[in-house]
């Protein structure tokens, strides 16, 4: 396993997979990470609903516009927000979001890829995931992730930009 540093600037949007399956204790560990995410007064208001059948994968996503990952991806991850469970209004979508990029990276130190496909904010695609998969009011759909093994994988981009950085004054 790579150390933490690497695993966070080797991570990228993967959108082509092999058919290699993904073992079920590495879902398992991804998801552990994700609940390990810090949250707003520790509320931790996720859910996650696991997909592991091409069928249904398929069909979510021709769901979302931008989801060609869903392709080839043998699991997919839909993120909730429990909007009951959050601190206060709009903490389960930053709550969720550390989630994810938990899981993101530990799917990486674990050997496989991934890529977060926004469902919030579009309300409409929210509310076609709401009803597809009846899902109680109470919780919300935030977000996809892919996950599988990697066709192929870039290099890593060149980001540091020292002029988005301010020391004690903008
Ligand atoms: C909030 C959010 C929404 C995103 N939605 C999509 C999406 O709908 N489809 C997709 O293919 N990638 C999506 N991405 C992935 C971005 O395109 C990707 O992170 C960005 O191009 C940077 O590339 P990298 O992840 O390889 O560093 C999303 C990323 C974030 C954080």
């Amino acid at each position: 396993m790579e150390n933490t540093i690497d695993t966070i600037y080797d991570r990228r949007s993967v959108r082509k997979y092999t058919d290699k399956d993904v073992n079920p204790d590495l879902v398992d560990e991804i998801l552990r990470a994700g609940m390990f995410a810090p949250s707003g007064c520790n509320k931790q208001p996720w859910e996650f609903v696991v997909f592991n059948e091409r069928q249904i994968i398929d069909e979510i996503k021709d769901m979302h516009p931008y989801a060609s990952a869903l392709a080839t991806a043998p699991v997919c991850i839909m993120v909730c927000g429990d909007t009951q469970r959050e601190m206060a209004k709009g903490f389960y979508q930053v709550d969720c979001s550390a989630a994810i990029e938990n899981m993101l990276l530990a799917a990486r130190a674990l050997g496989l890829d991934t890529c977060w496909m926004g469902v919030y904010p579009w309300e409409e695609v929210m509310q076609n995931f709401s009803k597809r998969f009846e899902l109680p009011e109470h919780i919300e759909p935030f977000a996809l992730i892919s996950l599988g093994y990697a066709q192929s994988r870039q290099e890593r981009p060149k980001r540091y930009d020292s002029t988005r950085i301010h020391y004690n004054k903008w």
